[in-house]
């Protein structure tokens, strides 16, 4: 399996996802900051995998603290938690991951332990989030299979890969799924501008594992569903509003309308992380936007004239009714999320 993101000795690897596809290089962080630093410049992206990443980065820092005492470990600890949340506002993986940390130094502090009692809790916390996720993917991947046709041609935007994840992948992660079925399946990987998830890491990801793999720009979308070139489409999601409303990577929008006006099934694969019972709808979603030089540069090349104005909203809205189902964990649920995705949550709750 890829591997995204690991815990090795005294520092966090990651492959460096700006490099790829064309070189393999692995980034070691020794640093909370510099974990935070890998999170903001893209060193490692996708939803869960930024969620891991901090709450490895988290662990780390506090094991390379040398604060006498509690009192003092809890302010760095403070500050570091801090430091992650302000790395990237969109996917609520991140937030999810650094309140489970939270969680575990109250309780450890609570109990009176050590400061390398903490540490070690910390770090055995990280690591079960990154198990989880990987468990959860594989989940999702059997749910999901069960929607994709022998022999469907898949639409999937960005990457939701096992780049995006702690491995396997939730959109991904139900293709690969289908595939491992027997399934024939041909993915279409959107190309997805500026930073090129799909056509750098969706294709690479693919083609590595031997499938099926065409890559278009977004713009070819409208006109392959229109020919019945597409049967279903399949996404990830950086935050899953109360209502069914999901933020993804910009252009995932356009794709979902696209995919209603022709009657092409639209789904959202995401772990039980990605859904935010506190935001009641996409509205209320923070969108992230990006550095303009995304958009006007490719790599060293610029491509629009000094003067043009830029945007760049890092990611979108899909409103629930374009959605057909989201794919988690705990199965797929369907219309009216309100309810049935509150309830998915209510039952995780329960267990623990
Ligand atoms: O800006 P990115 O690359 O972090 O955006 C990633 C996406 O939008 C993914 O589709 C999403 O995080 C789901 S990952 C399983």
């Amino acid at each position: 399996m890829l591997p995204t993101i690991d815990w090795q000795g005294d520092a966090i690897v990651m492959v460096d996802q700006r490099k790829l596809p064309g070189q393999e290089l692995y980034v070691r962080c020794r640093t909370a900051q510099e974990v935070a630093r890998a999170i903001r410049t893209m060193i490692i992206r996708g939803a869960p995998a930024i969620g891991v990443a901090a709450a490895m980065g988290i662990a780390l820092g506090m094991r390379r603290n040398t604060a006498k005492g509690t009192r003092q470990y809890a302010v760095d600890f403070q500050k570091i938690c801090d430091m992650m949340a302000a790395t990237r506002p969109t996917a609520v993986n991140l937030f999810w991951a650094i309140d489970r940390m939270k969680r575990v130094f109250a309780e450890a502090a609570q109990a009176g332990a050590s400061t390398e009692e903490i540490a070690d809790r910390l770090e055995r916390e990280a690591r079960m989030i990154h198990d989880e996720d990987v468990a959860a993917c594989r989940a999702m991947g059997g749910f999901g299979a069960s929607l994709v046709p022998d022999g469907a041609r898949v639409l999937t935007h960005c990457n939701a890969g096992a780049l995006a994840t702690a491995g396997y992948g939730s959109a991904l992660g139900v293709i690969r799924a289908a595939v491992e079925q027997g399934k024939q399946i041909a993915v279409i990987a959107d190309e997805t501008r500026p930073f090129l998830q799909g056509a750098r890491l969706t294709a690479w990801e693919l083609v590595r594992d031997g499938i099926n793999t065409t890559v278009i720009t977004e713009s070819m979308a409208g006109p392959l569903m229109r020919a019945g070139d597409i049967d279903m489409v399949v996404v990830g999601a950086d935050r899953i509003a109360a209502n069914g409303d999901t933020a993804n990577k910009i252009g995932t929008y356009t794709v979902a309308v696209l995919a209603h006006e022709h009657k092409v099934p639209f789904y959202v694969a995401a772990p039980l992380s990605t859904i935010d019972l506190a935001t009641p709808d996409g509205d209320r979603i923070p969108i992230e936007e990006r550095d303009q030089r995304e958009v006007s540069h490719l790599g060293s090349a610029r491509l629009t004239p000094v003067g043009a104005l830029i945007r760049n909203p890092a990611f979108d809205v899909t409103p629930h009714r374009y959605i057909s189902g989201i794919i988690t964990e705990r199965g797929i649920f369907k219309p009216p999320y309100q309810e049935s995705l509150k309830r998915a949550l209510e039952a995780v709750t329960v267990e623990q």
